[in-house]
């Protein structure tokens, strides 16, 4: 451009936080241009869970639907199973990812979408594709080679693969989207907590129609309790449902001081015929690899123009499905303060809430989903018992057995599985975060917030500044229901009233402000016809929510405001604190 600069925001990597990067970039009228060092976009399955929180970001950013359609629906994600083989004796079942109907009616209420099954082969061309259509840029087979930056902007020097010209762009901000073994957070010398390599796992690709093993009792994650599996944290071999039912990963732990696993594919094969418990079962291996168990985090995400996010900042574990949804929600809070920054809305420092909000996040995840893995140590008492020749057998005929002991294990079989509704039922893990930055103006006077259920399990709606905004559905002008997630974000501030708020509304006239629609609920076009909202909302009908491009409240107002002066004032200084 005119300034010089060839993006105004180069993004290094189109994995879930540089796709959703550019994403979000491209729909909010920024120049962005991404890089990735492969000639396409991810082609093992890996990350597969999408949390609804996820969910709600792709429904704003205008692709919910092209996603779902690579979905497996929330319906199918079925219950957990624990048994010896596919074809032997099950021993116990969790209902997971709130299917179950103590759960479901949480996750119907907390959130306008579904949770989903989305293989991360077929959602990064949901997200990459979408922001190539709305502008965004991309160079395949490109590395990242370096940076620099100054006062006014980033010099990225890149190769390009095909032909191994080196170049450099200029841009005034860049994105570090990288991976866990980001050389962006190596240079900019970001802090890291924690341990890597602590543990490692066996992942096998593999085709197999397995449909008249689990057809009937639908299930994502199939754990296998087999003396060959009994190794590690979590103890058991792993069969995930890739495309229902033909379509598999094996997966099992191995020593990280040993040899590395044993990939021949004749071993693998009678590896994953003892899982299915068919000795004849025909295999078609894919592909075989290996990943660490890491446990680490960056205290801080961002220096000078230079932003990290996703799995080069935080690093950990499958376990509780959190990877690829928090690398999209960085890039989802990082997005809009950068398009609010190059379009003047305001100030850079706005940018530095980016890492003061998501570093918390990022380390609760890691946190939670270490935990998740030693979390299977309970299970695995009740369903082995150490020191047996066969300590499956014995395990099984204890949990079996109807004497006391067996009374004793089953109780214990109880609370092993409650334990695990933190992995597989955490509503509130997922979307009860809390962002404390200088982009959220608190409450003066709401005191700290109490959490009445479980926080991990239960989503606590609220409008305190700082959580998301409550959904609760309305209705629009033709009769149809919208969310109150739909008449806010897409990129704007929104000020949220109701019939009696006009001081607001006059207010916001008055600023007449191109980042911010005023949104009157209970008006033609958003009526509380349910009156949820007004559940909901812990304001006066005529009090007032500032809501952020990323669905985050950063500002209320509790009472009704009669003087317009007042309100005009109130919103002013509201929104020159959160930008
Ligand atoms: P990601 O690693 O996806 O992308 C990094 C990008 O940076 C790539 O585009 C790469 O080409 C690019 N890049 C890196 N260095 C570069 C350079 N020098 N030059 C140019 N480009 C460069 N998560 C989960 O939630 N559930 C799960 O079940 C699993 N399972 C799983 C299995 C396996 C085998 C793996 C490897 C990972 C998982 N994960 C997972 C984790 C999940 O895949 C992960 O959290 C996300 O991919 C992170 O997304 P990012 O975009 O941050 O990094």
């Amino acid at each position: 451009d005119a300034d010089g600069y060839d993006a105004d925001v180069l993004v290094v990597g189109t994995g879930p936080t540089g796709g959703a990067a550019a994403l979000a970039l491209a729909t909010y009228g920024v120049r962005v241009h991404a890089v990735t060092r492969w000639n396409w976009l991810a082609n093992t399955p890996r990350a597969h869970i999408t949390n609804q929180r996820t969910v709600e970001v792709l429904r704003d950013l205008g692709v919910e639907a092209e996603a779902t359609k690579h979905a497996t629906p929330w319906e199918q994600m079925g219950d957990t199973l624990f048994a010896t083989s596919l074809a032997g004796p099950e021993i116990a079942r969790l209902r997971t990812w709130g299917t179950g109907p103590d759960r479901a009616t949480d996750y119907l209420t907390g959130s306008p979408c579904p949770m989903l099954d989305i293989p991360q082969p077929h959602l990064e061309p949901v997200l990459v594709g979408a922001a190539a259509a709305r502008g965004a840029t991309f160079a395949f087979t490109t590395e990242y080679l370096g940076h620099t930056q100054d006062d006014s902007g980033v010099t990225v020097a890149l190769r390009d693969l095909t032909t191994s010209r080196e170049y450099t762009l200029r841009a005034r901000y860049m994105i570090g989207a990288d991976g866990a073994r980001s050389q962006v957070v190596e240079e900019l010398g970001l802090p890291m907590e924690g341990e890597l390599a602590r543990a490692a796992t066996a992942y096998v690709l593999f085709r197999a129609d397995l449909s008249r093993y689990v057809e009937h009792r639908p299930s994502i994650l199939h754990w296998l309790m087999t003396p060959s599996a009994a190794f590690g944290e979590i103890g058991m071999g792993l069969l995930r449902a890739i495309r229902p039912w033909h379509t598999w990963i094996a997966g099992w732990g191995y020593a990280l001081d040993g040899p590395g696993p044993d990939f021949d594919p004749e071993s693998v094969t009678a590896r994953i015929r003892g899982y299915v418990g068919d000795p004849d079962l025909e295999i078609e291996i894919e592909s075989c690899s290996s990943w660490y168990v890491n446990q680490a985090h960056a205290t801080r995400y961002s220096s000078g123009r230079v932003f990290c996010g996703g799995d080069a900042v935080h690093r950990h574990p499958p376990s509780s499905g959190l990877g690829s949804n928090t690398s999209i929600q960085d890039a989802f809070n990082l997005a809009w303060k950068l398009a609010f920054v190059v379009h003047g809305h305001a100030g850079p420092e706005l940018l530095e809430t980016y890492s003061d909000e998501r570093v918390p996040v990022g380390a609760q995840v890691v946190a939670r989903a270490n935990r998740s893995r030693v979390d299977y140590a309970p299970l695995n008492e009740c369903f082995r018992t150490t020191g047996e020749a066969d300590p499956v057998a014995a395990g099984l005929a204890k949990l079996r057995d109807p004497g006391p002991d067996g009374v004793a294990v089953r109780e214990a079989l109880t609370a092993a599985l409650e334990l695990k509704n933190h992995e597989f039922n955490a509503q509130g893990v997922e979307l009860n975060q809390r962002y404390a930055s200088t982009a959220v103006v608190p409450d003066g006077d709401a005191g700290e917030e109490v959490f009445a259920r479980d926080r991990e399990l239960h989503l606590q709606a609220t409008t305190r500044p700082g959580a998301k905004l409550p959904h609760a559905w309305l209705v629009d002008g033709a009769g149809r229901r919208t969310s109150t997630l739909d008449v806010t974000g897409k990129g704007r501030m929104s000020l949220v009233t109701g019939l009696s708020g006009g001081s607001w509304v006059r207010a916001a006239a008055k600023l007449d402000l191109p980042f911010l629609r005023t949104v009157v609920i209970g008006a033609p076009g958003a009526e509380d016809a349910y009156r949820d909202w007004a559940r909901l909302r812990e304001v006066h009908e005529a009090g007032a929510l500032l809501v952020r491009p990323d669905g985050y409240v950063a500002w209320r107002h509790g009472d009704a405001v009669r003087d317009d002066d007042d309100a005009l004032a109130r919103l002013r200084s509201a929104l020159s604190a959160a930008l």
